[in-house]
């Protein structure tokens, strides 16, 4: 039976995926089994990847042993609440403040944590109760939620003693993670990292994989090949001939354009939020860190040329080409029919990739790792374990593809070619069910457990990853409202009414927390002191 126990496992590429799966499986499968990073140093990673989602810390760090004060300070990390999504609804070129619209501007936030219940009905509902009524004029994510106050006056969600406040995700230099990775994977682990170009694969009769040659002449065997060699896609594509899927005809962004841009904190403080820009012909990360923001224009090369993209992009943060460096990414969007084909397994850019709309790149390569020890096999490669995995990633995958897909064709813009032809594409059946649920008062993907098991099974969230508050969020955000009251609540009013303690305590805490937390930057400065 030992016998046929995996020995040993060759990673291909040492980007972020490259060491997060060396790390993962590094601890999942303990000393007996030999890990290999094979990387060439002269062939880049891509070099952005600094926005992450909530359970990094608990699904990925916490698994490895690595608290928040061991890694925050040496990947210049920083906190993110959510993701303010600006100038969706109103037209016009590029522009990093929100265009005057409503209340707030044009501006809304998508808001990490779970919606109180209230008489076993999330807040959700009674707001819509509310607005399709007149009796509220206060958007969704500021009846509901305190943050979006801590957004405008850039405060940290954690008190200076370190008491959390609410869930959050970083923002982080995606190198300095993959460095921090490197070190904990090869020095604390023992994995053994090789710099040398992949060249070619040897495959045995079944088609598996049997070892891989290196520029320099170098022949290494393995058991199990995970191919993190990004969008090359050396092994699963290209050696496997897995066929990649393409997914352009649901989103339409194809390349981006990227840079770093100087940032005085002390004069302007940290934001503790991701921005997302709508743009002429796509939209712009600005992804807040110490001392810089990070910055890049996704937009789609059927509806701009990448000097118009740079343009319109430079416009909107003063910056030249000339003093700021731009990073011109192209990028494949779909995933591989199977992400695991016979002993190799794709993982992080060479498997799948959206646009990060919803910073889901690196939440899908520790997701992935998840389901690949979940399921992980011996030498006699069980077919059901590989096609399980393979259902999993895809539900996972496509899901993401949907909700994202829903943030433009729903945005209210329709000023430019882009905004319009987003609208002409189709949705996948599944969400156009959602849709339909919310319009009609239904809950959409209701978590299923209450917030602290949810948040404390990855099962329950993975299977419900976008839950019934995202789509609250970026559906009533973008202006897209219910048709019907929410079922029951017309036949109670008793409940609407008793709601408004709920809400009162929302306001009550808002107000409480603006008064006692720390500015963003001063919580970061102690941080990275340390
Ligand atoms: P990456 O390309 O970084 O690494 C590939 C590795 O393979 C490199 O080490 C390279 O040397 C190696 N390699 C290639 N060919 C080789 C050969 N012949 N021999 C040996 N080695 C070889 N995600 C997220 O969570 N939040 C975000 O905000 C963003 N933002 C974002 C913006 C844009 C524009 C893109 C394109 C992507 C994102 N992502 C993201 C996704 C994120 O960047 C990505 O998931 C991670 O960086 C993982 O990248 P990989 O390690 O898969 O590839």
């Amino acid at each position: 039976m030992s016998d046929n126990l995996i020995k040993k496992i060759l990673v291909l590429g040492g980007g972020t995926a490259g060491w997060m799966t060396a790390s993962y499986l590094g601890k999942a499968l303990g000393p007996t089994v030999r890990i290999t990073v094979l990387e060439a140093p002269a062939i880049p990673k891509i070099g952005v990847g600094e926005a992450t989602i909530p359970n990094l810390q608990r699904v990925f760090f916490d698994y490895l042993g690595v608290t928040e004060e061991e890694w925050m300070p040496e990947c210049n990390a920083s906190y993110k609440m959510g993701i303010r999504f600006i100038n969706w609804r109103t037209p016009g070129a590029g522009m990093s403040r929100p265009r005057p619209y409503g209340r707030y501007g044009d501006q809304f936030d998508h808001l990490f944590g779970l919606l109180p219940n209230h008489d076993n009905l999330p807040l959700s509902h009674y707001w819509t109760y509310k607005k399709l009524h007149g009796l509220t004029d206060e958007p969704f994510d500021r009846a509901c939620y305190p943050q979006p106050a801590i957004f405008d006056r850039k405060l940290s969600p954690r008190f200076l003693d370190g008491r959390r406040v609410a869930s959050y995700a970083w923002h982080f230099d995606a190198d300095l993670v993959a460095d921090f990775l490197r070190r904990f994977a090869t020095v604390k682990q023992g994995a053994t990292h090789i710099e040398d170009k992949f060249i070619a694969a040897e495959t045995d009769q079944r088609g598996h994989i049997v070892a891989v040659t290196t520029e320099s002449g170098r022949r290494l065997e393995a058991d199990l090949f995970i191919d993190c060699s990004g969008f090359r896609s050396l092994l699963i594509n290209q050696v496997m001939k897995e066929p990649f899927l393409d997914m352009s005809d649901h989103l339409l962004n194809d390349r981006a354009v990227a840079t770093r841009v100087e940032h005085d904190d002390e004069e302007n403080g940290v934001e503790p939020f991701t921005s997302s820009i709508a743009m002429s012909s796509g939209w712009s990360w600005k992804i807040p860190m110490l001392g810089r923001f990070g910055t890049g224009y996704v937009y789609s090369s059927r509806f701009t040329s990448q000097e118009e993209a740079t343009r319109e992009f430079c416009r909107m943060w003063g910056i030249s080409p000339d003093t700021h460096p731009m990073n011109h990414v192209r990028f494949r969007v779909g995933r591989n029919r199977r992400a695991w084909v016979k002993n190799c397994v794709g993982i992080g850019l060479s498997s799948c990739f959206l646009e990060p709309l919803e910073s889901t790149g690196i939440y899908f390569t520790y997701a992935a790792l998840y389901q690949l020890v979940k399921h992980f096999p011996d030498k006699r490669f069980d077919p059901v374990l590989s096609k399980r995995f393979n259902s999993e990633i895809e539900a996972m995958f496509d899901d993401t593809r949907d909700f994202i897909q829903g943030h433009f064709s729903f945005a209210p813009r329709d000023d430019t070619p882009f905004w319009r032809a987003c609208k002409e594409l189709e949705l996948a059946p599944e969400f156009v069910h959602k849709v339909e649920m919310y319009k009609a008062g239904l809950g959409v993907d209701l978590p299923v457990t209450d917030e602290t098991t949810y948040y404390g099974n990855f099962e329950a969230e993975f299977r419900n990853f976008w839950s019934n508050a995202n789509y609250y969020c970026v559906f009533s955000g973008l202006g897209m409202m219910p048709e019907h009251d929410p079922t029951p609540l017309g036949y109670r009013p008793e409940s609407v009414e008793s709601a408004e303690a709920v809400f009162t305590q929302v306001q009550r805490r808002r107000d409480e927390l603006l008064d006692s937390l720390p500015p963003m930057h001063t919580y970061l400065r102690r941080l990275h002191a340390k």
